[in-house]
């Protein structure tokens, strides 16, 4: 039962499905009486999907598209989704940031067994936290996420102004499939890192490239949502052209985000970012990426302004800055910020080495399978420092909380961030708190899968 220590997993894999604990089904939360429930049925399934023009993939679906059907509900709903596997390998569904109950969250060997072919699985959770999520399957995430099981968790506040228009963008990258990127095989001189980035070819925005990116419309005077949500494993750089307010991230609130004006925000794989644009100039938009590779092109995503004449905003691509979430928002005080004494204080160094596997990712040295779980008591206050002292990004998640960020190498955030995946880049240090607040098993990783898949993940148990 829940209650009880996870045995350690035999593989370095977090997803191995060790143990039976399909009888958690029995215990899944149900509606209270009168409260609106919301039914979706997720089916997992092969489809064939144009990428991008003339690019035609074989791919793993939540009902038949790339991203997979978009759950939407208001604040308050009892969401009921029932998952049906029509793939041929196992498989399950994370809600990644939202806080479900343990027996929801979806990870195989810790929450539920995989979902074996031909099997459903169903998932209950009262939606009463509102903001941008996604869901994707847990099971070889690495490889299953990459494939396309993935889509948008949308919960929409009960009470207040919405927006005139509302867009979700969801980001990813993709391998052509006998493309010119598996030259890059052979050649001796990259490292896994450059080799993995140089695969990936095709960057698409809801599962559509270049011209296939359909426009988005807004009339003049309009407020604009766009949710973008990562679900790659590559950070993004957009650039938003106008003034707009970054509103939320990780699906949580910012404190009076001030207007910015021309700037690139970056986002990580896991990562949300909710942006209200103002229309207010009839012209036509760009919203582009700015990456540090040759396919920026791929990535445009055009808002057509009614009545614009096809007249595009200008911009001054030489003097675009980067959005920074950490100077950003309004200086508060938060329960976190002001705790004198957490239960449990953790760093975990981020790194990689070789081993008898080739290489691995490590946390402290050490991989998933020989990291002991970091134990909590419900209440309990505690700081985890994340510490980058390897080459490459580990954009690390927790599952279950939201944590504040109360430093970022050595300086104190003074707006309480909260979030559920944040960026620790070569050289960062990251301090973030959160409450023990959910009573389950829960991991801890990097959400570049691949890392994650290599060992770069650890447990986190209640007592
Ligand atoms: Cu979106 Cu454990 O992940
Ligand atoms: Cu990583």
């Amino acid at each position: 039962s829940m209650g009880e220590a996870i045995p350690p997993s035999p593989s370095p894999s977090p997803e191995a499905t060790a143990g039976t604990v399909q009888e958690e089904q029995a215990t899944l939360p149900h509606p209270k009486s009168g409260q609106p429930v919301k039914g979706f049925t997720l089916t997992a399934m092969e489809s064939n999907w144009e990428l991008a023009s003339g690019v035609t993939q074989a791919v793993w679906t939540y009902n038949g598209t790339v991203p997979g059907q978009e759950i939407r509900v208001t604040q308050g709903d009892f969401v009921r989704v029932t998952l049906k596997n029509e793939l041929q390998v196992p498989v399950t569904i994370h809600w990644h940031g939202y806080p479900v109950t343990a027996g929801s969250d979806g990870v195989p060997g810790i929450t539920q067994d995989a979902v074996k072919p031909g099997e459903t699985y169903t998932y209950g959770f009262t939606a009463d936290v509102a903001g941008t999520y996604w869901y994707h399957s847990h099971q070889e995430s690495s490889e299953q996420v990459d494939k396309g099981l993935y889509g948008a968790l949308i919960v929409e506040p009960e009470q207040s102004e919405q927006p005139d228009k509302d867009y979700t963008l969801i980001l990813d990258e993709w391998m052509k499939e006998g493309g010119d990127a598996h030259g890059a095989h052979g050649s001796g001189s990259m490292s896994d890192e450059e080799m993995m980035a140089s695969m990936y070819n095709i960057y698409t925005v809801n599962g559509k490239s270049g011209s296939l990116i359909k426009s988005l419309e807004a009339n003049l005077g309009d407020t604009v949502r766009l949710r973008f949500i990562n679900a790659g494993y590559r950070s993004h750089g957009i650039h938003i052209p106008g003034e707009f307010r970054v509103v939320s991230t990780d699906g949580q609130e910012i404190a009076e985000p001030a207007v910015v004006k021309d700037e690139i925000v970056n986002i990580a794989p896991g990562e949300r970012y909710d942006i209200e644009l103002k229309i207010n100039s009839p012209k036509d938009y760009a919203i582009e990426a700015h990456d540090d590779n040759k396919y920026n092109d791929q990535l445009v995503i055009p808002v057509k302004v009614s009545g614009s004449k096809g007249e595009e905003m200008e911009v001054q691509h030489d003097q675009l800055t980067a959005f920074d979430l950490y100077n950003y928002g309004k200086p508060a005080e938060s329960e976190l910020s002001k705790v004198q004494k957490f239960a449990l204080e953790y760093t975990a160094v981020l790194n990689s080495k070789m081993n008898g596997n080739g290489q691995v990712y490590t946390i402290n040295d050490k991989v998933f399978s020989e990291l002991p779980a970091l134990q909590v008591k419900t209440g309990d206050y505690v700081k985890l420092t994340f510490e980058n002292q390897g080459t490459v990004d580990h954009p690390m998640h927790v599952h279950g909380h939201f944590f504040q960020v109360l430093e970022k190498n050595g300086i104190k955030v003074e707006s309480a961030i909260m979030k559920d995946t944040v960026m620790v880049k070569p050289g960062d240090k990251i301090v973030i708190a959160f409450k023990a607040d959910n009573p389950g098993n829960w991991m801890i990783h990097c959400h570049e899968l691949h890392h994650a898949a290599g060992g770069m993940a650890q447990q986190l148990t209640y007592t």
